[in-house]
């Protein structure tokens, strides 16, 4: 889909030192990546930008003035050449950043409040006791059956024991999981058009064929990268979309692997129709080693933050760039916090076997929360979600100051892996973002990212997704 936006590029930087390369992945235009240093309010311009010309904001220095609450226009400070992104089209690359300090994760993280409660949780659940006196087994059957047909109406006994246990308001309205997991699913076949990178999405049959999706003896889904050693344009990738659309409500992402690596960049992510009018909601997004997810919302103009500071958000994460969402304002970037966990991205969290990824859609706006494998809360686990009890959530987006359902309509949600692109490729050479404290081009000793991809297969073997589940729940009424 090629959507033109205002290219008037208002990149708001003004929290944390990082590399604000917040992309939107459904965008024609795009702005790339942009002020690591940048601790106050930035705006970047461009007009006049070509369907294909990708423009890519590289190095900015910022001179470094006196508190000022207004905004500020920024020039650009470091040279720029262009690339060949594997016949996509154009790519502007940077040359000149220097690295930057990383930003300090210090938070120590989500409260998992509910974790504790696991055990005696599930038990109680069961509105059956394990024992009971002969003489009240009539009523317990009795109170056992109301239940079952019943189940907004908790029993006493079935919650007295626990407070987490019993009434999620959530149920599973779409799963998709094990064998049957690839079901209700759209592959996409074509070239990434929409984020520029170097990846060839096929379709099920020959993703099947070319063994980049499989179900794995542990029952879960196996969605790969091709890893043919030298391919001459893309790297054959796999992109799907559930056919199922959504409004609200809970997603789910259980995920034991994500891809990782120089010139990846996957994401678990939904948008709406008519982008950006519908809203786009990146819930697990980050590019080459990166150890810290980021979560992102991309709008119509009139969405925004409350507040840039997490202690006010009540979130664990923080802002990458502005608090504006709008994609228009923002050359397509939209709001974005980066995770303070790190092992909420990549290999760290493959390492730890991964875990899951929360996000709720309701009300109140938009929630992410990140349970690490070992620290899943048991009502996740049972499939009855409880979000009250979760605690602080890596990213929060209040309606106060974006009603989440004039923004967010009709969401679908979708795996991709893409490689190099706007983002992955628009930050090769840059150094001081967690899990890249080195460039990947002085890693690789690659000189452009396109260049790495295309030429190093073997080095695709960790650009793969397994996962366990995705559950989508809507509210029981
Ligand atoms: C980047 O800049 C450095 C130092 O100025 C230079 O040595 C190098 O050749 C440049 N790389 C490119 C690709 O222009
Ligand atoms: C791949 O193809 C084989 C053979 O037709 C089939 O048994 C298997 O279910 C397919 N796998 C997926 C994930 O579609």
């Amino acid at each position: 889909m090629y959507i033109h936006v205002p290219l008037l590029l208002f990149l708001l930087a003004n929290v944390a030192p990082s590399d604000a390369a917040l992309f939107s992945r459904d965008s024609e235009s795009s702005l790339s990546r942009a002020a690591r240093h940048v601790r106050r309010h930035v705006i970047k311009r461009s007009t006049g930008l070509l369907d294909d010309l990708r423009l890519a904001y590289t190095g900015i220095r910022l001179q470094q003035q006196a508190q000022q609450q207004q905004q500020q226009v920024l020039f650009q400070s470091s040279k720029m050449y262009c690339v060949n992104n594997g016949n996509t089209g154009l790519g502007i690359a940077n040359n000149g950043t220097s690295g930057s300090s990383a930003p300090s994760s210090s938070d120590p993280g989500i409260s998992l409040s509910a974790s504790s409660a696991a055990t005696s949780s599930m038990v109680s659940s069961s509105p059956t006791p394990t024992t009971s006196p002969t003489n009240a087994a009539t009523t317990t059957t009795k109170k056992a059956t109301t239940q079952a047909t019943s189940p907004a109406s908790a029993s006493p006994t079935a919650t007295g024991s626990s407070s987490s246990s019993s009434s999620s308001p959530w149920k599973v309205a779409q799963s998709y999981e094990g064998d049957t997991f690839f079901d209700g699913w759209d592959f996409q076949n074509s070239p990434d058009t929409t984020t520029h990178g170097v990846a060839q999405y096929v379709d099920k049959d020959t993703a099947n064929s070319s063994n980049l999706i499989e179900i794995n003896a542990a029952g879960n889904a196996i969605m790969r990268a091709e890893t043919t050693g030298t391919v001459s344009t893309y790297r054959k990738s796999i992109r799907i979309t559930t056919e199922y659309s959504y409004t609200g409500g809970l997603i789910v992402l259980d995920a034991v692997h994500m891809p990782t690596g120089c010139g990846t960049w996957p994401a678990f992510w939904s948008n709406g129709p008519g982008w950006p009018v519908g809203g786009e909601i990146d819930m697990v997004e980050g590019v080459n080693d990166y150890t810290n997810n980021q979560v992102t919302l991309h709008t119509a103009p009139g969405c925004s933050m409350p507040s840039s500071d997490p202690s006010t958000l009540g979130i664990s994460g923080s802002l990458i760039g502005g608090t504006d969402c709008a994609a228009a304002d923002t050359a397509n970037a939209g709001c974005g916090v980066r995770a303070s966990e790190t092992n909420s991205y990549g290999a760290p969290f493959n390492a730890m076997g991964g875990g899951v990824y929360a996000t709720l859609w309701d009300d109140d706006g938009i929630k992410t929360w990140f349970f690490p494998r070992n620290s899943i809360p048991s009502d996740l686990s049972s499939s009855a979600p409880q979000p009250t009890t979760w605690g602080t959530p890596m990213a929060a987006f209040a309606s106060s100051s974006c009603d989440p359902f004039k923004y967010f309509y009709q969401h679908t949600a979708i795996f991709d892996t893409t490689f190099c692109g706007d983002w992955g490729g628009g930050v090769w050479d840059a150094s001081g973002v967690p899990g890249q404290e080195q460039s990947c081009a002085a890693r690789t000793g690659a000189a452009s990212c396109s260049d790495f991809v295309l030429n190093n297969g073997a080095s695709f073997t960790e650009a793969y997704w397994e996962v366990k589940s995705v559950k989508i729940y809507q509210k029981s009424s």
